[in-house]
């Protein structure tokens, strides 16, 4: 009972992981600005500039665009439950562990949900949803825009169309790819999209922003039966973010500071800058990932997502002593592989704040030595050096986030 607490003081790691990324000074100083109450008539503006915001990162106009108060997995409770209902039938792309939540998570609704499968490492074959859903009255198709499990990117056309022809809605999970990767919600139609804050925005954990379209909308108005959950209703919710501004749970007021500062840097460096960046500093950290004798998980380039890169561990390579030794030595936090993939993949992520050219040449230079120090027989400075080389071929200027 006597034990003694000290003052709270965390290492400063260098967080090369599929989340949380690190984040700009900016950030943690917004996030130390003097606590309001959540319906104090200053911090109205503040959530009116929160919502200005997300529709600029998300390319929309949605009314319905807010963060959820909860990490990404509430953007997927939020989007599945206020959509399916009793009689409902859903489609959900899975190919990874994070697609597979959406699934799991729609199986606690009445709805019918069939799952469209690919292996870990590929994205789901549209023509595969196509023909699931054929004949059928499809509620939703829903898919992970980024599949942070393995790595992989999915365009969002095929699908879009497919669900057109089923007239179902479009759900998708952007958890790992906002900010990062060219994303129109308006122009390319998605229904429903959320993501989380402690990726590619570079937040803190801990919300989830998502936008719904006005045809989502009406589906939630139309429904017969009550959505299967009391906090993430968004028809509810709205009564705090929509022009009342009405109690409905108390926000995580600074939270919510991070977040809007961590979007004005995103809107400063402008979007098409930053998903540029994203992919110049992955193509660099692959150059110099095959250049020391390492494989990746995802083989087809147009299918790697450029915010997590799944390098396959090499055989007699120890995955924890790897990244311990990283963590340990160099102050940098990789991921290892989850599910199927646990032991047989790492996972560096390279998002927002994270994904700058500095960092990359120093993640080669450290990997090189831990793999040695392993007894892996690397090239000499390959790594780095087939990096710099990319940069140079790249517009690397645009590799740096500048301040
Ligand atoms: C694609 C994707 N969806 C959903 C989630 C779940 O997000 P959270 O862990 O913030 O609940 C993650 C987390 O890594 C993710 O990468």
């Amino acid at each position: 009972m006597t034990q003694h607490i000290g003052e709270l003081a965390p290492p400063n790691r260098l967080m090369l992981t599929p989340g949380p990324s690190s984040m700009d000074p900016r950030v943690y100083r917004a996030l130390a600005t003097p606590l309001v109450g959540h319906l104090d008539p200053w911090f109205k503006g503040c959530m009116d500039d929160t919502q200005v915001l997300l529709r600029q990162i998300f390319q929309t106009e949605n009314r319905l665009t807010m963060p959820i108060s909860a990490s990404g997995s509430g953007g997927i409770e939020a989007s599945v439950l206020n959509s399916l209902e009793a009689g409902d039938e859903a489609l959900i792309c899975v190919n990874g562990l994070f697609s597979e939540r959406m699934a799991v998570i729609a199986s606690h609704t009445p709805a019918k949900v069939t799952k469209v499968e690919a292996p870990y490492g590929k994205p789901v074959d549209a023509e595969d949803v196509r023909r699931a859903g054929k004949g059928k009255k499809i509620k939703i198709v829903g898919l992970a825009q980024g599949e942070t499990s393995s790595g992989v990117l999915t365009q969002l056309e095929p699908f879009r169309k497919v669900a057109d022809e089923l007239g179902a809605l479009l759900i998708v999970d952007a958890v790992a790819s906002l900010a990062a990767v060219p994303l129109h919600v308006d122009r390319e139609r998605v229904d429903i999209c959320f993501s989380g804050t402690q990726k590619a925005i570079s937040a803190p954990p801990g919300m989830s922003p998502i936008t719904v379209s006005p045809r989502a909308e009406e589906v939630f108005r139309n429904r017969k039966s009550k959505v299967q959950s009391w906090y993430f209703d968004l028809t509810t919710a709205m009564n705090y973010w929509g022009k009342d501004r009405l109690y409905h749970h108390t926000p995580p007021v600074s939270l919510i500071y991070a977040l809007r500062e961590a979007m004005r840097i995103v809107m400063e460096e402008g979007l098409e800058t930053r998903w540029e960046r994203h992919r110049v500093n992955q193509l660099a950290l692959i150059a110099g990932i095959e250049a020391m004798g390492l494989e990746l998980l995802v083989k087809k380039p147009t299918d790697r997502l450029p915010t997590v890169t799944a390098v396959m561990i090499p055989d007699g390579i120890d995955d924890a002593k790897v990244r311990n030794q990283l963590l340990d030595e160099f102050n940098i936090e990789i991921a290892g592989g989850l599910g199927p993939l646990k032991a047989k993949i790492w996972r560096v992520g390279l998002m927002g704040y994270c994904s700058q050219k500095p960092y990359v040449l120093l993640f080669l230079a450290a990997l090189e030595k831990v793999l040695l120090d392993q007894g892996l027989r690397v090239p000499s400075g390959a790594g780095v050096g087939a990096a710099v080389q990319s940069y140079t071929h790249a517009h690397s200027e645009a590799a740096t986030v500048s301040r």
